[in-house]
């Protein structure tokens, strides 16, 4: 987490000449477009259409790793204890210790890939305290422990240390996922994290550690391929600059044994335009020579959506809103605020090319999404839980097709956090469950994963609106597509909060045979599920109607569509 304003990053001339390229290229392009077939699409026309997209079936983006629509599960609060452990000896459904109907939601949602413990705590956690029998483990003091209230339960302030990695694997493994584990640099030494790696990936009898995980019950290895090596090192993982972390990740990455396992090492990123950490980075990674651009396989990049006070303040907490109590202006500015993940993404990108010239290392997004202040917990005194509503399903439907749009980027990303913890998908508590209006999003989405994305081309009336006396706008409709051989995903969002979009569909390339339609919005912006009413908002699908290669949709305010079409 950063307090600072998110600017351009600074450009070489080089860049200057191929981004002006770029972008000349592009408006042409979509100029021509514009002129030839979207221009009547502006205002309504005889069709009653305000809005046209375009899906290019010859234009491929790259393919979508399944991986962007990953989970980041925390020991922070109510995640780990009561969301995801309950315990063996619990009277609440369980598999082996771990809540049952979460397991069963994350296999309806394909969830590809899970990252643990932390962020923050992932830098003050010894693994050796999670293993072996659960009665010897240690009871820790939890790096989230100062923030902890007097209602909160002592297992969220001092670690009991009864979820482990076996745990984390097991879960893992249950709901079909990989796991993704960050390591402590900040406290402890480089050894342990070798020594983690020989205990999740060295084969059976091979080592004592292995020894240790047979005993107990699990004699083959984890297979545990990604590794965040630290978490924020620029903050609560260390405080180092980024030229010191450089050093850090060089020494941490060099000659950790494989076991014929692909390892493959996040490096800890920048949060929003820190375009200097990137650039210190790699800068001071390279001193050493081109080949260790070889030892990274992605960059974290963290952005939180957490200031809504439109410009009045850069403080961490005056700066947040309530995740419950918003109005439209709230609402557009939360959409504003996750639109800049696109400009970091490329901003980003573009600064690491000064260094990776092939593009070799990819960004990996693992901690994104809106950050409230205190007072919607669904369950007092777990800290930074707060309510998800229609307004972060349409954010994140916004931020996923952002990924979707830039394959060859984004490697994996990871919503913060799974449940109990800020943009939840799932909300838990005793034997009290539901899904979030976000998980029905990762539900719907999840039809992208893997599929081959798609230049998509759309052209909508702009959101027109008042912010604090100045004119205001913002984008009418955007989205993704996907192919996945005959079959073709479009997800689209509408940010309106009052207008429909009355929208034809063309599919250059292709003609279309059959689909359906799965919605998910509310005539109520501030629709959310609870313990009390767990499907007040839920996804509707429908059978969709067209004719030849045209199809007449209309995209309903506030809203979230994936359309699944059948191509003739
Ligand atoms: O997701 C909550 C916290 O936000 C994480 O621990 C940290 O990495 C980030 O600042």
């Amino acid at each position: 987490m950063t307090e600072h304003d998110l600017t351009e990053p600074d450009l070489t001339k080089s860049d200057l000449i191929g981004r002006r390229e770029f972008i000349h290229g592009s408006v042409m392009g979509a100029g021509c477009l514009l002129l030839s077939r979207m221009a009547p699409f502006v205002a309504a026309g005889p069709t009653g259409a305000d809005s046209r997209i375009e899906v290019l079936l010859g234009e491929p983006l790259g393919t979508i790793s399944p991986n962007i629509y990953g989970h980041f599960a925390e020991n922070l609060g109510g995640v780990i204890y009561d969301g995801i452990w309950v315990g063996e000896n619990s009277r609440i459904p369980n598999l082996n210790g771990i809540r049952k109907e979460l397991v069963e939601e994350m296999r309806k949602i394909k969830a590809p890939v899970v990252r643990y413990p932390g962020g923050c705590f992932a830098d003050s956690y010894d693994w050796r305290d999670g293993i072996g029998p659960a009665d010897k483990r240690p009871r820790r003091t939890n790096f989230w422990e100062q923030d902890e209230s007097a209602v909160s339960p002592a297992s969220h302030k001092y670690d009991p240390n009864q979820f482990g990695t076996n745990e984390f694997i097991r879960f893992c493994k249950l709901i079909g996922g990989q796991p993704y584990l960050a390591a402590n640099i900040r406290s402890l030494p480089a050894e342990a994290f070798y020594q983690w790696v020989e205990y999740c990936n060295s084969p059976a009898g091979s080592t004592t550690l292995a020894d240790t995980r047979a005993s107990a019950g699990y004699a083959d290895p984890f297979g545990v391929r990604f590794w965040g090596v630290g978490n924020e090192s620029w903050g609560c993982g260390g405080n180092f600059t980024a030229q010191e972390y450089a050093v850090e990740f060089r020494r941490y990455t060099a000659w950790v044994p494989r076991y014929g396992q692909e390892l493959s090492f996040v490096a800890s990123g920048p949060s929003d335009d820190g375009w200097d950490w990137t650039r210190g980075f790699l800068e001071e990674i390279l001193r050493k020579g081109p080949g260790e651009l070889r030892s990274i396989y992605g960059l974290a990049l963290h952005y939180y959506a957490w200031n809504l006070s439109r410009g009045r303040t850069k403080d961490w907490n005056e700066g947040k809103r309530d995740a419950l109590n918003f109005d439209t202006l709230d609402w557009y500015e939360l959409m504003r605020q996750g639109d800049v993940m696109e400009s970091l993404i490329n901003g980003h990108w573009q600064v690491m090319g000064e260094f990776d010239k092939n593009h070799s290392i990819k960004l990996v997004v693992d901690e994104w999404g809106p950050w409230y202040r205190p007072g919607s917990e669904a369950t007092p005194g777990d800290i930074l839980e707060q309510a998800p509503t229609l307004r972060d399903a349409v954010f994140s439907g916004l931020t996923l097709d952002t990924f979707n749009r830039h394959p060859e980027k984004v490697a994996m990303a990871n919503c913060a956090q799974l449940i109990n913890c800020l943009n939840s998908l799932y909300l838990a508590h005793e034997d009290k469950f539901c899904v979030t209006p976000v998980g029905h999003v990762f539900a719907m989405y999840a039809a992208h994963q893997g599929g081959q994305a798609l230049r998509t081309i759309f052209s909508s009336p702009s959101v027109n609106y008042d912010r604090d006396g100045k004119p205001a706008s913002f984008w009418g409709l955007k989205g993704s597509a996907s192919l996945h051989d005959k079959e073709l995903v479009l997800t689209v969002v509408n940010p309106h909060v009052g207008e429909a979009r009355e929208t034809e569909i063309g599919i250059r390339g292709g003609s279309l045979k059959s689909g359906t339609a799965t919605t998910l919005t509310h005539s109520d912006i501030h629709a959310h599920n609870s313990f009390a009413e767990r499907d007040a908002i839920s996804p509707k699908t429908s059978v969709v109607e067209f004719k030849g290669k045209t199809l007449a949709y209309s995209f309903p305010p506030a809203s979230v569509t994936k359309l699944a079409l059948i191509l003739g």
